[in-house]
């Protein structure tokens, strides 16, 4: 298991990885994601490999008040083997590095696995309301 920032290369994997974990949506291009990511602390998006094949991603970053975590994903034949709380720790020691306090997350209500998985490693509910403001239109 070797965990190592997203090179170009990886691309194609990735998305095929995203979709088979449920994680694309209509309104996000992942090309798209991909690019904005790669100008944008690209060394915060994180490719898990395993037998040199792309097994799991996290796509994190800090602006400077909160880190965030997107596109948090592990291949569903290699799921509670360790690998999403192996990705999420060097998320996390990245973001440590940066100075980020805390970190923050997005996770739809309806996704009972991940909200059991973000428990078992440490996360808690805040009391706020997720709010959005689409800037670029996707679709
Ligand atoms: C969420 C996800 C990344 C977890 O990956 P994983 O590699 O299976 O997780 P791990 O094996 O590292 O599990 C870590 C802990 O969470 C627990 N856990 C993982 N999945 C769980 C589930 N579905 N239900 C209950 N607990 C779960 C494990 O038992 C483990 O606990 P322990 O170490 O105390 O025994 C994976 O299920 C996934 O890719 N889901 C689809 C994509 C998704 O929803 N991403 C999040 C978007 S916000």
């Amino acid at each position: 298991m070797n965990i190592r920032p997203f090179q170009p290369a990886d691309q194609e994997s990735v998305v095929d990885l995203w979709s088979r974990c449920g994680l694309l949506r209509p309104w996000n291009d992942p090309r798209k994601d991909i690019a904005r990511k790669l100008r944008v602390q690209p060394e915060l998006f994180l490719v898990l490999e395993v037998d040199g094949s792309v097994a799991g991603t996290v796509m994190a970053g800090y602006e400077g008040h909160r880190g965030w975590i997107n596109y948090l994903a592990v291949d569903p034949d290699a799921r509670r083997r360790g690998l999403g709380r192996a990705l999420m720790a060097e998320a996390e020691r990245l973001l440590r590095e940066r100075g980020c306090p805390k970190i923050n997350l997005q996770v739809r209500r309806d996704n009972h696995q991940a909200i059991a998985f973000y428990a078992r490693i440490g996360f808690a509910e805040d009391a706020s309301v997720s709010l959005g403001k689409r800037l670029e239109r996707d679709d």
